[in-house]
């Protein structure tokens, strides 16, 4: 026998072998996702995935939604700069009266009952009297812009930085306050919400230039 013609036998052969090796990887790679389109259009499609507010997230949803969540909070937060008087008793105060109108309504608030919406809410409004893991620039860029598929609203749309900077100094504040404190801190806030809303709107210059600073 040839040695020679065996070897090129033997080499057609193996030629052959992984042509059909890589037919065969393309076609489980192609049928998985082919398996994987399917499942995923079953679920959004045939409306498989319950979104009722009374009925919690699958854990891995769960999961992926607040691991999106803290990661797009921290990387958007990075670069906002912290002004350095938080405790100013003036910020607490105006802060704590924009709190009790503009958000105890789902956060709750020392000695307040759980509210209607805050029983309903789904994710679930935190109980900010109890504190907060965020920084005070992360809590802030979570004010100002909100956060989708949830009800906490973009503040940031209708008030300015330093009202939201007053609301967030008091949020720091607030863990330490019995319900007594924090009902004589929301009165002697300076002024009601819609004074300051009035005035905020003078002090920009969409139109009301001729209006007095105050
Ligand atoms: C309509 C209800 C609602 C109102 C009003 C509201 N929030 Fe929220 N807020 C939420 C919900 C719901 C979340 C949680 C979202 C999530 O977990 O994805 C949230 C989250 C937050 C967080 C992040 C908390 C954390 O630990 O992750 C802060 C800070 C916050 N809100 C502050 C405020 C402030 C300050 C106001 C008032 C100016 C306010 N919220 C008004 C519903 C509300």
């Amino acid at each position: 026998m040839c040695p020679q013609s065996v070897s090129g036998k033997g080499r057609s052969g193996l030629a052959a072998f992984r042509m059909a090796r890589h037919w065969l990887v393309a076609a489980l790679v192609g049928g998985a996702l082919l398996v994987l389109i399917g499942a995923a259009s079953l679920v959004v499609y045939g409306g498989i995935y319950n979104v009722a507010a009374d009925i919690p997230h699958t854990q891995p949803v769960f999961w992926l939604m607040t691991t999106v969540r803290e990661r797009s909070i921290a990387v958007h937060a990075a670069g906002v700069v912290v002004p350095p008087d938080l405790t100013d008793p003036k910020r607490l105060a105006t802060g704590a009266g924009q709190y009790a109108e503009m958000c105890s309504g789902c956060h709750l608030a020392p000695g307040m009952k759980r509210t209607e919406i805050s029983r309903g809410l789904y994710p679930r409004a935190s109980e900010l009297r109890r504190g907060s893991r965020l920084t005070p620039a992360e809590e802030f860029w979570v004010v100002k812009h909100g956060l989708k598929m949830s009800g906490m609203p973009a503040w940031g749309v209708s008030h300015d930085d330093e009202l939201l900077w007053d609301l967030v100094a008091f949020l720091r504040k607030m863990p330490e306050l019995t319900a007594d404190q924090y009902q004589t801190l929301v009165r002697s806030a300076p002024k009601t919400h819609d004074e300051m809303m009035q005035e905020m709107e003078m002090g920009n210059d969409h139109g009301h230039g001729d209006q007095p600073h105050q």
